[in-house]
Protein backbone atom coordinates (compact mmCIF):
# COMPACT_ATOMS: atom_id res chain seq x y z
CA UNK A 1 0.00 0.00 0.00
CA UNK A 2 1.18 3.82 -0.66
CA UNK A 3 0.50 6.49 2.29
CA UNK A 4 1.42 9.44 2.05
CA UNK A 5 1.71 10.86 6.08
CA UNK A 6 1.66 14.10 7.15
CA UNK A 7 3.73 14.20 10.44
CA UNK A 8 3.51 17.11 12.69
CA UNK A 9 6.09 16.68 15.71
CA UNK A 10 4.85 19.40 17.68
CA UNK A 11 6.29 20.76 20.77
CA UNK A 12 8.10 19.42 23.69
CA UNK A 13 8.98 15.73 23.88
CA UNK A 14 6.11 15.32 20.65
CA UNK A 15 9.54 14.86 17.85
CA UNK A 16 11.50 12.98 19.86
CA UNK A 17 8.15 10.44 20.43
CA UNK A 18 7.07 10.82 16.72
CA UNK A 19 10.81 9.74 15.40
CA UNK A 20 10.25 6.49 17.24
CA UNK A 21 6.43 6.03 15.68
CA UNK A 22 8.16 7.63 12.08
CA UNK A 23 10.90 4.40 12.53
CA UNK A 24 8.17 1.75 13.35
CA UNK A 25 6.34 2.51 10.55
CA UNK A 26 9.46 2.57 8.01
CA UNK A 27 10.46 -0.71 9.74
CA UNK A 28 6.76 -1.89 8.60
CA UNK A 29 6.64 -0.32 4.97
CA UNK A 30 9.96 -2.63 4.64
CA UNK A 31 8.65 -5.68 5.94
CA UNK A 32 5.64 -6.06 3.97
CA UNK A 33 6.41 -4.18 0.96
CA UNK A 34 4.50 -0.63 1.72
CA UNK A 35 5.63 2.38 0.23
CA UNK A 36 5.16 5.18 3.14
CA UNK A 37 6.50 8.86 2.71
CA UNK A 38 6.50 10.84 5.49
CA UNK A 39 5.99 14.92 4.68
CA UNK A 40 6.98 16.92 7.81
CA UNK A 41 5.01 20.35 9.17
CA UNK A 42 4.57 22.88 12.01
CA UNK A 43 2.23 23.05 14.19
CA UNK A 44 1.83 24.60 18.23
CA UNK A 45 4.60 26.67 19.49
CA UNK A 46 6.89 25.60 17.18
CA UNK A 47 5.06 27.14 14.71
CA UNK A 48 4.26 30.24 16.16
CA UNK A 49 7.76 30.50 16.63
CA UNK A 50 8.07 30.41 12.56
CA UNK A 51 5.47 31.82 11.16
CA UNK A 52 2.97 33.65 14.10
CA UNK A 53 0.35 30.94 13.64
CA UNK A 54 -0.25 27.76 15.46
CA UNK A 55 -1.31 26.68 12.70
CA UNK A 56 -0.10 27.56 9.39
CA UNK A 57 -1.61 27.56 6.11
CA UNK A 58 0.87 25.11 4.75
CA UNK A 59 0.58 23.10 7.31
CA UNK A 60 -3.19 22.39 6.57
CA UNK A 61 -2.77 22.22 3.15
CA UNK A 62 -0.35 19.56 4.21
CA UNK A 63 -2.44 17.56 6.01
CA UNK A 64 -5.94 17.60 3.12
CA UNK A 65 -3.60 16.64 0.63
CA UNK A 66 -1.85 13.83 2.59
CA UNK A 67 -3.66 10.15 3.23
CA UNK A 68 -3.54 11.04 6.79
CA UNK A 69 -2.00 12.41 9.97
CA UNK A 70 0.51 11.66 12.64
CA UNK A 71 0.90 13.96 15.44
CA UNK A 72 2.85 14.43 18.55
CA UNK A 73 2.37 16.88 20.92
CA UNK A 74 1.89 20.60 21.55
CA UNK A 75 2.04 23.26 24.30
CA UNK A 76 4.66 25.01 26.10
CA UNK A 77 5.24 26.76 29.73
CA UNK A 78 5.87 29.98 28.43
CA UNK A 79 2.08 30.58 27.59
CA UNK A 80 0.74 28.74 30.46
CA UNK A 81 1.83 31.76 32.40
CA UNK A 82 0.39 34.38 30.20
CA UNK A 83 -4.34 34.04 30.01
CA UNK A 84 -4.30 37.22 27.75
CA UNK A 85 -2.19 35.48 24.93
CA UNK A 86 -4.22 35.73 21.82
CA UNK A 87 -2.13 33.32 20.41
CA UNK A 88 -1.66 29.93 21.76
CA UNK A 89 0.16 26.65 20.74
CA UNK A 90 -3.48 24.51 21.21
CA UNK A 91 -5.09 26.27 18.51
CA UNK A 92 -3.09 24.08 16.55
CA UNK A 93 -4.65 21.19 17.42
CA UNK A 94 -8.06 22.64 18.11
CA UNK A 95 -7.54 24.32 14.68
CA UNK A 96 -6.96 21.15 12.74
CA UNK A 97 -9.73 18.87 14.52
CA UNK A 98 -12.25 21.52 13.29
CA UNK A 99 -10.79 22.12 10.10
CA UNK A 100 -10.67 18.49 9.09
CA UNK A 101 -14.01 17.52 10.95
CA UNK A 102 -12.42 14.99 13.20
CA UNK A 103 -15.02 14.52 14.86
CA UNK A 104 -14.62 10.94 16.45
CA UNK A 105 -11.62 10.73 19.12
CA UNK A 106 -10.99 6.99 19.87
CA UNK A 107 -8.91 6.45 23.21
CA UNK A 108 -8.72 2.51 24.14
CA UNK A 109 -7.60 2.15 27.45
CA UNK A 110 -5.85 -1.15 27.76
CA UNK A 111 -4.30 -2.42 31.31
CA UNK A 112 -0.66 -4.83 30.79
CA UNK A 113 -0.46 -7.52 32.99
CA UNK A 114 3.48 -6.48 33.01
CA UNK A 115 2.65 -3.58 33.99
CA UNK A 116 -0.43 -4.31 36.78
CA UNK A 117 2.32 -3.09 39.16
CA UNK A 118 2.31 0.64 37.80
CA UNK A 119 -1.03 1.74 38.65
CA UNK A 120 -1.53 2.75 41.99
CA UNK A 121 -5.00 1.16 41.82
CA UNK A 122 -5.29 -2.60 43.44
CA UNK A 123 -4.29 -5.42 40.81
CA UNK A 124 -7.77 -6.97 40.97
CA UNK A 125 -9.70 -4.20 40.23
CA UNK A 126 -7.09 -3.46 36.87
CA UNK A 127 -6.81 -6.96 35.44
CA UNK A 128 -7.77 -7.84 32.04
CA UNK A 129 -9.82 -3.43 31.88
CA UNK A 130 -9.81 -3.52 28.19
CA UNK A 131 -12.37 -0.10 27.76
CA UNK A 132 -12.69 1.92 24.76
CA UNK A 133 -13.64 6.41 24.85
CA UNK A 134 -15.43 7.49 22.00
CA UNK A 135 -15.06 11.13 22.57
CA UNK A 136 -16.94 14.04 20.49
CA UNK A 137 -14.59 16.05 19.32
CA UNK A 138 -15.33 19.02 17.23
CA UNK A 139 -18.50 20.51 19.55
CA UNK A 140 -19.18 21.62 22.85
CA UNK A 141 -17.92 23.90 25.18
CA UNK A 142 -14.70 23.73 23.27
CA UNK A 143 -16.06 25.29 20.62
CA UNK A 144 -18.99 26.90 21.85
CA UNK A 145 -19.17 31.04 21.78
CA UNK A 146 -17.10 32.60 24.07
CA UNK A 147 -17.39 36.07 25.65
CA UNK A 148 -15.93 38.51 27.65
CA UNK A 149 -17.25 41.57 29.16
CA UNK A 150 -15.63 44.85 28.55
CA UNK A 151 -14.39 45.34 32.14
CA UNK A 152 -12.63 42.12 31.79
CA UNK A 153 -14.36 40.98 34.76
CA UNK A 154 -16.73 38.18 33.38
CA UNK A 155 -16.65 35.77 30.96
CA UNK A 156 -18.34 32.99 28.95
CA UNK A 157 -18.24 29.92 27.44
CA UNK A 158 -21.33 28.34 25.26
CA UNK A 159 -21.33 23.96 25.48
CA UNK A 160 -23.61 23.80 22.43
CA UNK A 161 -24.53 20.14 20.46
CA UNK A 162 -26.65 19.33 17.53
CA UNK A 163 -28.48 16.24 17.24
CA UNK A 164 -26.35 15.71 13.85
CA UNK A 165 -22.80 16.06 16.54
CA UNK A 166 -24.04 13.61 18.80
CA UNK A 167 -25.38 11.01 16.04
CA UNK A 168 -22.47 10.82 14.02
CA UNK A 169 -19.69 10.04 17.04
CA UNK A 170 -22.35 7.53 18.83
CA UNK A 171 -23.25 5.60 15.53
CA UNK A 172 -19.28 4.68 15.63
CA UNK A 173 -19.41 4.11 19.04
CA UNK A 174 -22.63 1.59 19.07
CA UNK A 175 -20.91 -0.15 15.75
CA UNK A 176 -17.71 -0.91 17.86
CA UNK A 177 -20.03 -1.72 21.02
CA UNK A 178 -21.29 -4.47 18.34
CA UNK A 179 -17.70 -5.46 17.73
CA UNK A 180 -15.83 -5.86 21.61
CA UNK A 181 -18.54 -6.67 24.49
CA UNK A 182 -22.20 -5.38 23.66
CA UNK A 183 -22.38 -3.13 26.11
CA UNK A 184 -22.06 0.88 25.67
CA UNK A 185 -21.83 4.00 28.68
CA UNK A 186 -23.22 7.02 28.36
CA UNK A 187 -21.64 9.63 30.40
CA UNK A 188 -23.07 13.08 30.61
CA UNK A 189 -24.52 15.30 33.06
CA UNK A 190 -28.48 15.08 31.98
CA UNK A 191 -29.48 15.94 35.38
CA UNK A 192 -28.48 19.64 34.40
CA UNK A 193 -27.34 20.84 31.35
CA UNK A 194 -29.59 21.24 28.56
CA UNK A 195 -26.61 19.90 25.75
CA UNK A 196 -26.72 16.73 28.13
CA UNK A 197 -30.65 16.25 27.86
CA UNK A 198 -30.12 16.34 24.19
CA UNK A 199 -27.23 13.51 24.15
CA UNK A 200 -29.52 11.56 26.52
CA UNK A 201 -32.38 11.76 23.89
CA UNK A 202 -30.60 10.84 20.99
CA UNK A 203 -28.92 8.02 22.42
CA UNK A 204 -31.65 6.56 23.89
CA UNK A 205 -33.54 6.59 20.73
CA UNK A 206 -30.56 5.17 19.01
CA UNK A 207 -30.50 2.48 21.42
CA UNK A 208 -33.08 1.15 19.00
CA UNK A 209 -31.34 0.43 16.43
CA UNK A 210 -29.04 -1.43 17.92
CA UNK A 211 -31.13 -3.69 20.15
CA UNK A 212 -28.23 -6.27 20.48
CA UNK A 213 -25.84 -3.18 22.41
CA UNK A 214 -26.90 -2.78 26.40
CA UNK A 215 -26.75 0.78 26.93
CA UNK A 216 -26.22 2.15 30.39
CA UNK A 217 -26.72 6.20 31.64
CA UNK A 218 -23.93 7.59 33.79
CA UNK A 219 -23.67 11.16 35.22
CA UNK A 220 -19.99 12.31 34.83
CA UNK A 221 -19.11 13.16 38.34
CA UNK A 222 -20.39 8.79 38.88
CA UNK A 223 -18.49 8.23 35.90
CA UNK A 224 -15.30 9.49 37.66
CA UNK A 225 -15.52 7.72 40.76
CA UNK A 226 -16.90 4.36 38.62
CA UNK A 227 -13.95 4.27 36.25
CA UNK A 228 -11.21 4.04 39.53
CA UNK A 229 -13.51 1.73 41.89
CA UNK A 230 -14.67 -0.47 38.75
CA UNK A 231 -13.01 -0.23 35.31
CA UNK A 232 -13.90 -3.70 34.42
CA UNK A 233 -17.62 -2.87 34.05
CA UNK A 234 -17.17 -0.73 31.00
CA UNK A 235 -16.81 -1.12 27.31
CA UNK A 236 -17.50 1.16 24.93
CA UNK A 237 -17.96 4.59 27.18
CA UNK A 238 -19.25 7.72 24.71
CA UNK A 239 -18.91 10.82 25.96
CA UNK A 240 -19.12 14.90 24.79
CA UNK A 241 -15.80 16.69 24.39
CA UNK A 242 -14.78 18.14 27.31
CA UNK A 243 -15.99 15.62 30.23
CA UNK A 244 -13.87 12.85 27.54
CA UNK A 245 -10.70 15.56 27.82
CA UNK A 246 -11.15 14.76 31.26
CA UNK A 247 -12.45 11.69 32.02
CA UNK A 248 -10.23 9.57 29.35
CA UNK A 249 -6.95 11.32 31.12
CA UNK A 250 -7.96 9.98 34.46
CA UNK A 251 -8.54 6.67 32.75
CA UNK A 252 -4.42 7.05 32.01
CA UNK A 253 -3.79 5.76 35.92
CA UNK A 254 -5.28 2.54 34.92
CA UNK A 255 -2.76 1.58 32.34
CA UNK A 256 0.33 2.98 34.93
CA UNK A 257 1.66 5.64 32.87
CA UNK A 258 -0.36 8.19 30.11
CA UNK A 259 2.96 7.62 28.23
CA UNK A 260 1.12 4.58 27.21
CA UNK A 261 -2.08 5.84 25.51
CA UNK A 262 -2.74 6.17 21.95
CA UNK A 263 -5.81 7.76 19.90
CA UNK A 264 -7.36 8.36 16.48
CA UNK A 265 -9.36 10.95 15.79
CA UNK A 266 -11.66 10.57 12.72
CA UNK A 267 -13.95 12.33 10.17
CA UNK A 268 -15.39 11.55 7.23
CA UNK A 269 -12.97 12.44 5.06
CA UNK A 270 -9.14 12.87 7.27
CA UNK A 271 -7.72 11.06 9.86
CA UNK A 272 -5.10 11.73 12.62
CA UNK A 273 -3.42 9.58 15.19
CA UNK A 274 -1.73 11.05 18.03
CA UNK A 275 -0.45 10.15 21.52
CA UNK A 276 -3.09 11.19 24.62
CA UNK A 277 0.25 12.54 26.19
CA UNK A 278 1.34 16.48 25.71
CA UNK A 279 4.21 18.04 25.50
CA UNK A 280 5.96 17.68 28.74
CA UNK A 281 8.42 19.81 28.28
CA UNK A 282 10.68 19.46 30.85
CA UNK A 283 11.75 16.00 29.82
CA UNK A 284 12.40 17.36 26.47
CA UNK A 285 15.39 16.11 24.92
CA UNK A 286 16.25 13.90 27.98
CA UNK A 287 15.47 10.45 26.46
CA UNK A 288 13.09 9.56 28.70
CA UNK A 289 10.10 10.47 26.82
CA UNK A 290 7.92 7.19 26.45
CA UNK A 291 7.44 6.46 22.61
CA UNK A 292 4.84 3.90 23.17
CA UNK A 293 1.91 5.89 22.90
CA UNK A 294 3.16 6.83 19.71
CA UNK A 295 4.37 4.01 18.19
CA UNK A 296 0.68 2.34 19.48
CA UNK A 297 -0.96 5.86 17.36
CA UNK A 298 0.89 4.52 14.73
CA UNK A 299 -1.01 1.31 15.23
CA UNK A 300 -4.34 2.61 14.66
CA UNK A 301 -3.14 4.55 11.86
CA UNK A 302 -2.44 0.78 10.47
CA UNK A 303 -5.64 -0.77 11.71
CA UNK A 304 -7.79 2.22 10.24
CA UNK A 305 -5.73 1.18 6.24
CA UNK A 306 -6.78 -1.89 7.56
CA UNK A 307 -3.05 -3.11 7.91
CA UNK A 308 -4.49 -5.31 10.49
CA UNK A 309 -1.58 -7.96 10.55
CA UNK A 310 0.84 -5.32 10.06
CA UNK A 311 -0.68 -3.41 13.02
CA UNK A 312 -0.66 -6.95 15.40
CA UNK A 313 3.15 -7.20 14.67
CA UNK A 314 3.63 -3.59 16.11
CA UNK A 315 1.74 -4.63 18.88
CA UNK A 316 3.77 -7.54 19.76
CA UNK A 317 6.90 -5.25 19.54
CA UNK A 318 5.23 -3.03 22.48
CA UNK A 319 4.22 -6.33 24.08
CA UNK A 320 7.48 -7.72 24.24
CA UNK A 321 9.29 -4.77 25.07
CA UNK A 322 7.39 -4.23 28.15
CA UNK A 323 7.83 -7.75 29.17
CA UNK A 324 11.32 -7.61 28.49
CA UNK A 325 11.27 -3.89 30.72
CA UNK A 326 13.13 -2.73 27.14
CA UNK A 327 10.98 0.84 28.56
CA UNK A 328 11.60 4.84 29.53
CA UNK A 329 12.14 5.15 33.52
CA UNK A 330 8.02 5.86 33.96
CA UNK A 331 7.53 1.92 33.61
CA UNK A 332 11.31 0.78 34.31
CA UNK A 333 12.45 -0.71 37.68
CA UNK A 334 14.75 -3.09 36.68
CA UNK A 335 17.09 -0.54 34.07
CA UNK A 336 17.55 2.50 34.58
CA UNK A 337 19.31 3.67 31.28
CA UNK A 338 16.41 2.92 28.43
CA UNK A 339 16.08 5.58 26.06
CA UNK A 340 13.29 6.89 23.98
CA UNK A 341 15.26 5.80 21.55
CA UNK A 342 16.73 2.69 22.52
CA UNK A 343 12.95 1.73 22.73
CA UNK A 344 12.16 2.73 19.45
CA UNK A 345 15.22 0.49 18.19
CA UNK A 346 13.75 -2.79 20.20
CA UNK A 347 10.25 -2.27 18.27
CA UNK A 348 12.33 -1.63 15.13
CA UNK A 349 14.46 -4.45 14.76
CA UNK A 350 11.65 -6.86 16.36
CA UNK A 351 9.85 -6.21 13.81
CA UNK A 352 12.11 -6.16 11.24
CA UNK A 353 13.28 -9.72 13.09
CA UNK A 354 10.52 -11.02 15.48
CA UNK A 355 11.40 -14.35 16.33
CA UNK A 356 15.08 -14.59 16.80
CA UNK A 357 16.87 -11.56 17.52
CA UNK A 358 15.21 -9.83 20.11
CA UNK A 359 16.60 -11.52 23.36
CA UNK A 360 19.62 -10.60 22.25
CA UNK A 361 19.11 -6.93 21.06
CA UNK A 362 17.85 -6.78 24.53
CA UNK A 363 21.53 -7.82 25.97
CA UNK A 364 22.88 -5.73 23.28
CA UNK A 365 21.18 -2.81 24.15
CA UNK A 366 21.75 -3.13 28.34
CA UNK A 367 25.72 -3.84 27.48
CA UNK A 368 25.69 -7.41 28.91
CA UNK A 369 26.73 -10.69 27.09
CA UNK A 370 25.34 -11.51 24.12
CA UNK A 371 25.93 -14.55 23.98
CA UNK A 372 22.35 -16.16 25.34
C1 LIG B 1 -6.26 16.34 24.58
C2 LIG B 1 -5.63 17.63 25.02
C3 LIG B 1 -6.22 18.79 24.24
C4 LIG B 1 -7.70 18.84 24.57
C5 LIG B 1 -5.56 20.15 24.49
C6 LIG B 1 -4.07 20.09 24.27
C7 LIG B 1 -6.17 21.24 23.69
O1 LIG B 1 -5.76 17.78 26.39
O2 LIG B 1 -6.16 16.01 23.38
O3 LIG B 1 -6.83 15.64 25.42
O4 LIG B 1 -8.10 19.50 25.54
O5 LIG B 1 -8.48 18.23 23.85
MG1 LIG C 1 -6.56 16.09 27.42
Amino acid sequence: MKLHIAVLPGDGIGPEVIAQAVKTLKAIATEYNHVFTFEYGLVGAAAIKKTGSALPEETLELCKKADTVLFGAIGSPQYDKDPDAKIRPEQGLLGLRKALDLHTNIRPIIAYEDLSNKSPLRKKWIKDVNLCFYRELTGGIYFGEKTWSNDGNTASDTCTYTRNQIERVAHSAFKAAKSRRNKLTLVDKANVLASSKLWRKVVMEMALQYPEVDVNYLYVDQAAMQLIINPKQFDIILIENMFGDIISEEASVIVGSIGLLASASLGDKYSMFEPIHGAYFKATDKGIANPIAAILSAAMLLEHFDLHEEAALTRRAVDKSLQLHITTPDLNTKYDNISTSKVGDFIEDFISNPEETNLNFTNIHLGQSTII
